[in-house]
């Protein structure tokens, strides 16, 4: 039998992060957050001295095959070095979001991305787990919510952080953000044909965790 897979893709800030970890929390399951991958890509490909654009394409991809990415205890190594905080920015999203635009890197991650497939089980937070990672996953979830709601939910979290943060930046950002990512050739954001539809507008976080343990038992 499969080693079961439950898929949470999403827009940008839509809660996906935090509902995806709770799930897999809650069934003791492994987790994975694809956009790390996407983040620590972009970061690794600046650091090497090499600009994020389709001339680099290939070297990018070199260097994700062979990223030296280790997630330990919450926090996230690349080679030696803890990039937990650097790779949150909204920059190092944004930049994440220009490297996943380029078809050989996403190839290069895929590997990567299955070696996550382990008993008891995954959840997967990303763009294209359902479509495109994990398609034959038994259940599959696209959180979305207003550009609003998304806004506020980044606004704070970055306040709480002590971040300086401005509301409309932050939506002009994610918009152009989910713009790039749903028009790209390769894997673009869109619900799985057999995704259910999770608008977490007005959910707590509670209740969406909720909402999708719900249908995962169904599926037992
Ligand atoms: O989810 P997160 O905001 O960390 O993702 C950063 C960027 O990585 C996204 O804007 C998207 O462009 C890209 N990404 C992707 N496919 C995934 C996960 C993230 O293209 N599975």
């Amino acid at each position: 039998p499969q080693i079961p897979v439950i898929c949470i893709d999403g827009p940008t800030a839509s809660g996906k992060g935090t509902v995806a970890a709770a799930v897999a929390e809650r069934l003791g399951y492994g987790f994975l957050d694809s956009g790390a991958m996407y983040r620590i890509t972009a970061l690794a490909a600046l650091r090497a001295g090499l600009a994020i654009d389709a001339a680099h394409e290939h070297d990018i991809a070199a260097l994700a095959r062979t990223l030296p990415v280790r997630f330990a205890e919450g926090r996230i190594y690349l080679g030696g070095d803890d990039v937990s905080d650097a790779i949150r920015t909204e920059e190092a999203g944004m930049n994440a979001s220009r490297v996943s635009a380029l078809p050989a890197v996403r190839l290069a991650l895929v590997d990567l991305q299955h070696a996550f497939r382990r008993l008891p089980g995954l959840v997967a937070d990303g763009r294209d787990m359902g479509t495109v990672i994990f398609p034959d996953a038994p259940l599959k979830v696209y959180l979305t919510a207003s550009a609003t709601q998304r806004a506020e939910r980044r606004y704070k979290q970055l306040i709480s952080k002590g971040i300086s943060a401005n509301i409309d930046d932050l939506r002009a950002d994610l918009e152009a953000r989910d713009t790039r990512d749903s028009t790209r050739v390769v894997a673009p954001l869109k619900p799985a044909q057999d995704a259910l539809v999770l608008d977490n507008s007005s959910l707590t976080i509670e209740q969406a965790v909720q909402q999708v343990l719900d249908w995962w038992l169904e599926r037992q």
